[in-house]
């Protein structure tokens, strides 16, 4: 705690060099091992993880509360409960705030929040990201609304800096009541397991307003909002896995929207054919595979960083490199639910798709989709305007895009898996694509309905009505007679065409009309 009275021996150099000492100190040892004792780590060794090494340089370090209730004229800490300042990762420079659990639980007092903006100001300047390490109780209580001020100041700079810097969230701690909706504004959530938690009400509130007894992990730990609510979009073992991964999820992004991303060298890996992705398909179109196996067989090997992995298994999305480059992926994937669109695949989508058309990330999309997934539930809950969500995304983007339609493409997901008609620039497809309003049962139950009911053998009637439609249009190449679709490709071939596409592609400009902006159906 800041002694008012400790410099009186001291030469002018000592007190600086005592009041470093002090800040340094946090809430103080018992607290520093009470934070240890939980298995966290403190604000400052986070911090000392995540910037590159003696990079880090501190911004209001001796800054303390102006708060006289309930005691507090006679508790004071300098850096009032988070570490600000700016560094390197990697080498890019990067803002960073990181809350000080030792200090008032990390809570978020008017200055805290002011010191927390300070940062945002520079960083939208001059144009880096913003890292937030979260570990607080929420607003500083004897402050009142004070505090609540300092939150509302906070989500206003989130929302004026989303889509110029990126903005990225570690929640390392409890992050409850409102202070959720400043990660939620973010680009990326990463949550740490078993330490972690956010939530609007806690167990307690939630016993008292729904009777449910829930554990705050249950609540809003991270495996619930990895695979429940999709509120993370990372859920990591421990803390240094979070800050792993924090670096490698900024590596894939630019600096801010005017600049495009990092590129690694790259050399050229033989003829860049893949003949594994040949066989990749199975023979029966209902038998599932697993799309991520297409992935790794297109990309730059290991570069894939899925986003989202444990949440709406349907479709994958995520970041990765070819030829160097940084692209986003979103993938069907027949493996659950035959890839099928439903609410959440999405919104999903739809938001990894507008963080990369915002940072100039061109998009990959890898289609094996049989439609919409049917029924009330879907329906009550809104299918259409959250279907309508990915479609706008799609139509919106302005980066190149380039679909490659692995098999199945029906129906209106045909339409929004970003075609050529909503502004791809180039459509592949493998010979084993089918693309067809629905699928060839379906379709022949319709279409020839009397024929099949008056039929000898209405069932031989059907079969040979499915094989008709079946050799038809569930081909690749109606679309690629009407030049929808650009080229029907060799699988093999995928990884060489698309890294040729996204260089012809990289300088490419596409402006949308002139609006405030658009309204996306949400
Ligand atoms: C001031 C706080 C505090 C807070 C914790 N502390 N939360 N001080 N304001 N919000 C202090 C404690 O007094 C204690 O001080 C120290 O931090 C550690 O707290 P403990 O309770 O001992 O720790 P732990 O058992 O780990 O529990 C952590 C906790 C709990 C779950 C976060 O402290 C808690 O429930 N706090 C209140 C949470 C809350 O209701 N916040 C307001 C939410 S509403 P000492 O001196 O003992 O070290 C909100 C509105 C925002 O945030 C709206 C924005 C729109």
């Amino acid at each position: 705690m800041s002694d008012p009275h400790a410099d009186a021996q001291l030469s002018k150099l000592e007190i600086l060099d005592r009041k470093n000492a002090e800040a340094l100190l946090g809430g103080g040892r018992i607290r520093i091992d009470a934070q240890h004792q939980k298995g966290k780590l403190t604000a400052r060794e986070r911090v000392d993880l995540l910037m590159d090494e003696g990079s880090f340089e501190e911004i209001g370090k001796f800054v303390m509360h102006r708060s006289k209730d309930f005691g507090l004229d006679k508790e004071y800490y300098l850096g009032d409960g988070v570490v600000t300042g700016y560094g390197t990762v990697n080498g890019r420079l990067v803002y960073v705030f990181s809350q000080d659990f030792t200090v008032f639980g990390g809570s978020l007092s008017e200055t805290h929040a002011e010191k927390i903006v300070k940062i945002m100001d520079l960083a939208m300047k001059n144009g880096a990201p913003v890292i937030g390490l979260n570990d607080s109780g929420g607003a500083r209580i004897q402050e009142g609304v004070v505090s609540l001020g300092g939150y509302a100041d906070i989500f206003y700079k989130n929302t004026l800096a989303s889509g110029v810097i990126p903005q990225l969230s570690a929640i390392m701690g409890p992050c409850a009541g409102g202070a959720v909706y400043s990660p939620a504004i973010t680009d990326f959530i990463l949550m740490v397991e078993n330490t972690s938690y956010m939530f609007v009400t806690g167990p307690n509130v939630v016993k008292t307003v729904t009777h449910e007894n829930v554990t705050s992990e249950e609540l809003g730990g991270a495996s619930t909002h990895s695979a429940k609510s999709g509120v993370t979009h990372f859920s990591c073992a421990n803390e240094v896995a979070c800050i792993t991964h924090l670096k490698q999820l900024l590596s894939y992004m630019p600096q801010n929207c005017e600049e495009t991303p990092p590129s690694l060298p790259y050399e050229p890996q033989g003829d860049e054919m893949r003949p594994a992705l040949n066989t990749i398909i199975p023979e029966n179109p209902n038998q599932p595979y697993d799309i991520r196996e297409v992935i790794e067989g297109i990309i730059d090997v290991g570069s894939f960083l899925e986003v989202h992995q444990n949440f709406a298994e349907n479709i994958v999305v995520g970041f990765a490199r070819l030829g160097g480059r940084s692209i986003g992926i979103v993938g069907n994937q027949p493996a659950v639910l035959a890839g099928v669109l439903d609410i959440n695949a999405s919104t999903k989508a739809a938001r990894f798709v507008r963080f990369c058309d915002s940072f100039n990330i061109p998009l990959l999309v890898l289609e094996d989709v049989p439609g919409f997934l049917p029924g009330t539930d879907q329906e009550w809950r809104g299918i259409i305007t959250n279907g309508a969500k990915l479609l706008y995304a799609f139509c919106e983007a302005t980066v190149p895009r380039i679909t490659v339609i692995t098999r199945k493409a029906y129906g209106g997901a045909y339409d929004v898996m970003n075609s050529k008609h909503i502004g791809a620039d180039m459509n592949y497809a493998w010979p084993t694509a089918e693309i067809a309003v629905m699928g060839a049962k379906g379709a022949a139950e319709i279409i020839f309905k009397r024929e099949i009911a008056t039929a000898d053998d209405p069932e031989a009637k059907l079969a040979e009505k499915v094989d008709e439609y079946q050799r038809k249009f569930a081909t690749p190449y109606r679309a690629a007679h009407r030049g929808f679709v650009d080229e029907v490709i060799l699988p093999a071939q995928t990884r060489q065409k698309l890294i040729r596409a996204f260089k012809m592609l990289e300088n490419k400009v596409d402006v949308l009309p002139r609006k405030k902006h658009g309204n996306i159906p949400l």
